[in-house]
């Protein structure tokens, strides 16, 4: 497979009233042609600031700094400007949000939504955008296509419009889709419907996607691969095997030890990772995951871990892998080191 999209060390800092927000540090992946790569993380990890400055679209008085690569098609998009970017990336990526309802315009019909991708993009008379219209409604599992082109956001369900988004993602033949947590507003019956049409592009169409999501069960049923996100980082990357059969980074196992098993005969309690994320005014100079791992040692709070290999396709950034990491015997002596200066 080769590389549609590739990050590199993706760093973004975002301007707000309480000063500059690290959003997004150090970010690196890779999409490969027809593939589904989820990106997973607890909420204000960085996942939607990446993907809107992967499709341009954070405006410009909102970011503070921004640096690294994003190459898409082996061309570099950092650096041009938004209307270099709309004209190259044009009709290449298209991203569907969360709330169809605030990414619909309720005062438009439709069909008329839809139109306007199609005739900026392929350039075709009104009459055949039309029937290219009422092609995708039907394509993303909408009954009647020809009635619902007529009808306004607010005549549909939470399903349906969530469905015309993908239809509009999908007017301009896109190479790559960014779904940004597309199933969590609705119902569990409608959320496995919004995935069937995920996987049928994915495997009809051949379009890369990006999905971001909170549900590992999401992940296990739609994705080849993985980032797992915490404060603004990637701690660990791998297939979906890799991570949801063989974590190695703490926080991915927490998160999965968070979710309720629903291949348990027993229904098994949630544990909670407890405690919250770091601040990202001023995130930690350590591994930010440190104030909430039982793993912790002293080495973590004085260095970010570096990226171990831990095969051809996963990678894990915890000083636990690292050899410099201290041994088990010298991890307890400091805990009982640390006991006695309490009880001192
Ligand atoms: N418009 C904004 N202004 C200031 N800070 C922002 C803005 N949008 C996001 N941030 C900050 O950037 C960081 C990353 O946010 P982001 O929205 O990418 O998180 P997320 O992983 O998508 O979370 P969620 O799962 O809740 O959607 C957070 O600390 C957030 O507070
Ligand atoms: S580096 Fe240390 S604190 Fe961070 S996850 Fe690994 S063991 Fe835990
Ligand atoms: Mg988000």
């Amino acid at each position: 497979m080769s590389a549609l999209l590739e990050v590199k060390d993706l760093t973004v800092s975002l301007k707000s009233h309480c000063g500059e927000v690290q959003a997004v540090r150090g970010v690196d992946f890779v999409v490969n042609e027809g593939e589904v790569l989820a990106i997973v993380g607890e909420s204000g990890c960085g996942k939607s600031v990446t993907a809107q400055t992967i499709m341009g679209l954070l405006p410009k008085k909102l970011i503070k700094r921004q640096s690294g690569s994003i190459r898409f098609q082996g061309q570099e998009l950092m650096g041009l400007s938004r209307s270099q970017l709309r004209k190259y990336k044009g009709a290449q990526m298209s991203m569907v949000f969360q709330d169809p309802m605030t990414s619909l315009n309720p005062t438009m019909k439709i069909g008329h939504q839809i139109i306007e991708g199609i005739v900026k993009h392929q350039k075709l008379s009104k009459k055949v955008a039309k029937q290219k219209a009422i092609e995708l409604l039907h394509l993303v599992g909408i009954p009647h296509p020809e009635e619902r082109y007529r009808q306004y956001p607010h005549e549909l369900s939470g399903g349906m419009r969530q469905r015309v988004l993908i239809a509009i993602a999908l007017s301009c033949h896109p190479k790559l889709i960014i779904a940004d947590e597309p199933t969590t507003a609705l119902d569990v019956t409608v959320q496995a419907q919004i995935l069937d049409i995920l996987k049928d592009l994915k495997t009809r169409l051949k379009t890369s996607i990006i999905l971001i999501t909170h549900d590992l069960g999401v992940v296990a049923e739609i994705a080849q691969r993985v980032i797992v996100m915490y404060a603004g980082k990637v701690v660990e990357k791998g297939t979906v095997e890799d991570i949801l059969e063989h974590p190695n980074h703490p926080y991915t196992k927490a998160l999965l030890s968070s979710l309720p098993r629903t291949d348990a005969k027993e229904k098994i309690r949630l544990k909670p990772i407890e405690g919250t994320p770091p601040d990202l005014y001023s995130p930690p100079k350590g591994c930010p995951f440190a104030p909430r791992c039982d793993n912790a040692m002293e080495i973590c709070l004085q260095g970010m871990p570096k990226e171990t290999r831990l095969s051809d396709s996963h990678i894990s950034h915890c000083w636990l892998n690292d050899e410099r990491c201290p041994s088990l015997k010298e991890r307890l002596m400091l805990l009982n080191a640390e006991e006695g200066r309490k009880q001192a």
